[in-house]
């Protein structure tokens, strides 16, 4: 076997520079291959004896991103997944048993795979910036370290700081981890190698956990802190949902104070996990995520300036979260004094988000309010976000496209209005193009890129590259009312609507949402929303689809109950939360309440399907779990119909519309999926 994804070299004071750069591939990631063709190199430089070993990246963008995920999707059975974990561990054990000093030069991404390879060193380098992360984010995926990356940091750092590192998932920078113990040196890029060096050559004792750390780990506490961990997982990932943190805990309680046991137990349960559902559910999330990031990479589209005309929710949201990524940004509205408040909201994102003083200025001075709209003429993209009113939006596109460059894009960010019902009032319609931003704008990942009648196909292209520029996820839909999401939504919640005028609590509704797994129940999510919000988009969809209104509905909008914004909606709000009610859901026929929610939810999608509202069944999963944060673990509306299948929904959709009445009448599409060929997922 060619040794083709590592390079060694040995330098004059006989240390070994081990680099690896992965051939054929822009990012270093870990498989069998790469495990192999590392093993045979550990093997030569053990027999070889050199002063000390270096790993290190041969790729810009970071060190190792973690294991090969396409790897986890071959993986077919409990033997299969343990065969490819006891590799990864025989070959980290060998690295840790090297006899003279390992170090790992990390910069830039240091995730899972690659943060459990540093751990097998002694030392651990990392360059100073905030672009180099090192983290164990397994438990996003469904999953826990697995090649000794929990047997190696709780003796390291802890079990407190390990744990919370490996339950959160989340990542941290180098200066982070040399506060942690992960990390032995924190340097600039141009001291790097001579850093590494040092090390190799005065043998410093690796780093000990002090007293504090160590105690964490003791046998007498860990059933105590076990627990505690539990329930601070509890509240944010449900046990029979995502097993993962929880194994990891068990794990952690069990086997601490003793390493082979931990591997052991690592490969045991993580060989069970990775075949679970929760696990591939979350690795299909991953690839749906991978699949739209490349709906948006034309490197050849630059746009510069962006004007954001309407300073309000979304409109100063837009422009803040636009300046944030690096664009020249004017913002206008009809008075300097519509726009301030918004100013003020980009301070306090960037403030959050950039931390440093000089950072935080740069991105201010990218925003420019500017309420004469001077910036109209500049702009390569102007983004509309004024009143959700066609004449008014139709008014303002004709004042402004005289005055617009040639090949600027003019984005509208309606959340219901059909693009073709304003491009009429263009010279040129095939430059406008929706980009229906979500709200809060900084929070949600999704876009719809909405693609009119009358859209060019290059200003699509060109819309969903600009959103991956800002960091978004970009899905293409068609122009239809209510384009995807809040079509699909919006039953959902009217059903939420009508459970809850049946005398149902709000807070029995939402727990019986928040069971299957959505991350806000469908009455607070509506408050969330806006009441008001909600009723204007399903009065669009009930000019169009199956919705009816609930009374209730107009009931609290006329009275002025809007939901979270006004203090009152279904729920009551102190300091922006809703008070709930004490509620036994024992009185309540709680499947039947996720039933009639859920499949209103699922009849909806099948009929965006079969409308072609998005171009297949993938793409409308990954909107609705960026959109909506619909329950990740399921891997999305589409899948989860396959997975319990067609024909059993079906059934039960016939049985309510017996019972509830005729919104729920299985849509044609069903047909479709109940065919032998029919599975609904590409
Ligand atoms: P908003 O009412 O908070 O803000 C609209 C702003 O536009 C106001 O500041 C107003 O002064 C300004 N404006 C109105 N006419 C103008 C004109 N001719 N020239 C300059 N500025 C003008 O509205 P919001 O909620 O930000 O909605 C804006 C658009 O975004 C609408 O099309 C809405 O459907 C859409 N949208 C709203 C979402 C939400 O959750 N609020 C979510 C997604 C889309």
């Amino acid at each position: 076997m060619d040794n083709v994804h590592f390079k060694l070299e040995t330098d004059d004071d006989n240390i070994a520079w081990l680099t690896f750069d992965k051939a054929d591939a822009g990012t270093n990631v870990l498989n069998t291959e790469v495990f192999d063709q590392l093993d045979q190199h550990l093997q030569s430089i053990a027999a070889e004896g050199p002063r000390g070993l270096v790993i290190l990246s041969g790729k810009a963008n970071g060190f190792i991103a973690g294991a090969d995920i396409s790897a986890f999707t071959e993986v077919k059975n409990v033997d299969q997944a343990m065969a490819f974990l006891r590799r990864g561990q025989e070959v980290f054990n060998r690295l840790e048993a090297l006899p003279f000093p390992t170090v790992a030069l990390i910069h830039g991404f240091c995730l899972g795979g690659g943060t459990e390879l540093s751990l097998a060193c002694r030392y651990r380098v990392t360059r100073d910036d905030p672009g180099t992360r090192m983290g164990l984010p397994e438990v996003k995926l469904g999953i826990h370290p697995g090649w000794g990356g929990s047997a190696r940091l709780v003796p390291l750092i802890g079990g407190i700081k390990a744990m919370d590192l490996i339950l959160s998932g989340r990542s941290i920078d180098g200066r982070t981890g040399k506060r942690m113990g992960l990390v032995d040196l924190v340097v600039p890029e141009r001291h790097l190698r001579a850093a590494a060096r040092k090390l190799v050559l005065e043998k410093p004792a690796p780093y000990q956990a002090g007293w504090l750390d160590r105690l964490s780990n003791n046998a007498l506490l860990r059933p105590l802190l076990a627990p505690i961990f539990s329930t601070q997982v509890a509240k944010r990932a449900a046990r029979k949902h995502y097993p993962s943190p929880y194994a990891m805990i068990d794990i952690w309680r069990k086997h601490a104070n003793n390493k082979q046991r931990m591997l052991e137990a690592e490969a045991d349960s993580l060989a069970q996990l990775i075949t679970g559902a929760t696990a591939k559910n979350l690795v299909r999330v991953f690839f749906l995520q991978e699949q739209l990031k490349s709906l948006g990479k034309d490197k050849s589209y630059q746009p510069r300036h962006v004007h954001v005309i309407g300073a309000g929710t979304m409109g100063g949201d837009i422009a803040a979260w636009c300046a944030f990524r690096g664009f020249h940004v004017t913002l206008q509205d009809q008075a300097p004094e519509r726009i301030a408040p918004a100013m003020k909201r980009a301070y306090t994102l960037f403030k959050r988000k950039l931390k440093r003083a000089n950072k935080i200025t740069e991105a201010m001075d990218r925003l420019m309010p500017d309420h004469k709209g001077i910036g109209v003429e500049r702009a390569d993209i102007v983004i509309e976000a004024i009143f959700e009113d066609a004449e008014v939006k139709r008014s303002l596109y004709k004042d402004i496209e005289p005055r617009m460059k040639q090949e600027a894009i003019l984005a509208t960010n309606t959340s219901s209005i059909p693009l073709e019902e304003l491009s009429s009032a263009l010279e040129r319609p095939e430059r406008l193009v929706g980009l229906h931003f979500f709200n809060p704008v900084a929070m949600m990942q999704l876009v719809e890129v909405v693609r009119g009648e009358t859209t060019s196909a290059d200003v699509a292209a060109h819309a969903m590259t600009f959103t991956r520029q800002i960091d978004r996820l970009p899905l293409p839909v068609t122009s239809t009312p209510g384009f995807l999401v809040n079509r699909i939504l919006m039953p959902y919640l009217m059903e939420a609507v009508l459970l809850e005028a049946e005398g149902i609590p709000p807070a029995v509704i939402d727990k019986a949402a928040t069971d299957f797994g959505m991350p806000m129940g469908p009455v607070q999510l509506a408050d969330t929303v806006g009441l008001d919000i909600c009723l204007h988009v399903a009065e669009i969809l009930a000019g169009h689809f199956n919705v009816a209104i609930p009374e209730r509905l107009s009931k609290l909008v006329d009275a002025g109950n809007l939901g979270r914004k006004s203090g009152h909606g279904f729920y009551e709000y102190k300091n922006g939360k809703p008070v709930k009610q004490k509620a036994s859901t024992g009185n309540w026929n709680m499947d039947e309440i996720s039933n009639r929610l859920v499949y209103r939810l699922l009849n909806e999608s099948v009929s965006c399907v079969r409308e072609q509202v998005v171009d297949n069944s993938d793409l409308l999963d990954a909107g609705m779990i960026f959109g909506t944060g619909f329950a990740p673990f399921r891997g999305g509306p589409m899948h989860y119909i396959d997975a319990i299948g067609a024909d059993v929904i079906n059934r039960q959709l016939q049985a309510l519309e017996k019972l509830r009445g005729e919104r729920f009448t299985p849509d044609d599409g069903w047909k479709t999926l109940m065919q032998p060929s029919g599975g609904s997922t590409a």
